[in-house]
């Protein structure tokens, strides 16, 4: 009897879970919105049993007021974090600081500089518009261009975005593995070693494993090293950003509120300061009027499919798009529609970096 009653129960879960996804407009929206095509029924329930609990996480987030930033349902919705991990970022961790290489120096930071209490520097001319990465796990070549972009600019008082994909392609011998992964420390010393990096309009971004095409005519900038900042220090982190511009970190991304977030200063408890897995731009930090400290970090979107009835414009406006996205309703607005990963511009929690 006991097993009749389990069985009733099992049988009657399923349906109604079933029913659920086939009641489900919002389910449907997001679907149709997102062009989402699942192969087969159970693979459909199987992703809307995913999309739901991760809909219930956002929701639930989002009705405590205690928390300092909020979430949204995106386009990651019916994967579950591993899923999107695999997928999104890029930045290899190698044991300890190998990866820094012999070369590498350690930031000092001057002495008697007083720091502003704020610093961004996107609104000193130091920073390109928020691109688009794509399905690719190069992370790590948006962090490095970033970085350079801002020394270029420093230096010359002109705003060159740096082509990834020139990383991508060509810094392989240098120990990277272009979508599969890698380091902003060996982007820095391929372009140094092989006498700079060519423009983003000279060798645009495809988001794919592409044969190497650089073109010494078409460089837009060169490094003559890098310095790296201790790792965990948060004061010379603090030195480095308010002295010398923006610098690439690199972060604890592994987390569905990272993967959901959508605005306000990001926090999370889990985070690790050792396994960093995605390469970021600190590029200004400030305290809120509520009294918290923040890091302004530069992150990059993630448009991997285009909406059918929208033209998708990725760039000029990228960082003034506010997540508002309202796949739920119907709307005509394609900014309002624009199908993103949340994060433009968001503010990190202290301590959860490693340099560059
Ligand atoms: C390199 O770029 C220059 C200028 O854009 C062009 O004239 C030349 O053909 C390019 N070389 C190759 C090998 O594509």
């Amino acid at each position: 009897m006991a097993h009749l009653t389990l069985l009733l129960v099992m049988i009657f879960a399923s349906a109604t879970l079933s029913d659920l996804l086939i009641k489900d407009n919002a389910w449907h929206a997001w679907k149709e919105y997102y062009n989402k095509i699942y192969a087969s029924d159970d693979e459909e329930s199987l992703r809307y049993s995913i999309w739901i609990n991760n809909l219930k996480m956002i929701n639930q987030h989002n009705s405590d007021k205690s928390k300092s930033f909020t979430m949204e349902m995106n386009h990651l919705g019916d994967m579950t974090i591993k899923e999107v991990h695999l997928m999104l970022n890029g930045y290899n961790r190698m044991k300890e600081t190998k990866s820094h290489g012999s070369d590498a120096v350690t930031f000092l930071p001057p002495s008697n500089v007083v720091l502003p209490k704020e610093v961004d520097w996107r609104t000193k001319g130091y920073v390109t518009p928020v691109k688009n990465q794509g399905q690719c796990g190069s992370c790590w070549a948006f962090s490095a261009t970033g970085s350079l972009e801002g020394q270029h600019f420093k230096k010359t008082g002109k705003l060159v975005s740096l082509s990834e994909q020139n990383l991508v392609d060509c810094s392989l011998k240098f120990g990277n593995y272009g979508c599969d992964g890698g380091w902003m420390v060996r982007a820095f010393r391929y372009i140094n070693a092989n006498g700079g990096i060519d423009t983003e309009a000279s060798y645009p971004y495809v988001g794919a494993d592409e044969k190497c095409h650089f073109n010494k005519s078409d460089v837009g900038a060169d490094d003559t090293g890098y310095v790296t900042v201790k790792s965990g220090d948060e004061d010379a982190l603090k030195m480095a950003v308010g002295t010398v511009g923006p610098i690439s970190v690199a972060i604890d991304a592994g987390h569905s509120s990272f993967a959901f977030y959508n605005g306000g200063v990001y926090v999370e408890p889990d985070c690790s300061t050792t396994f960093l897995d995605h390469g970021v731009l600190a590029v200004g930090y400030g305290t809120t009027e509520e009294g918290q400290d923040y890091w302004l970090v530069k992150n990059r979107l993630v448009i991997s499919f285009r909406p059918s009835k929208c033209p998708v414009a990725v760039g000029e406006q990228a960082g003034e798009w506010k997540a508002t996205s309202k796949w739920q309703e119907t709307s005509t607005t394609c900014v309002e529609l624009l199908p993103m990963q949340a994060i433009l511009w968001f503010e990190g929690t202290l301590g959860d970096y490693e340099l560059p």
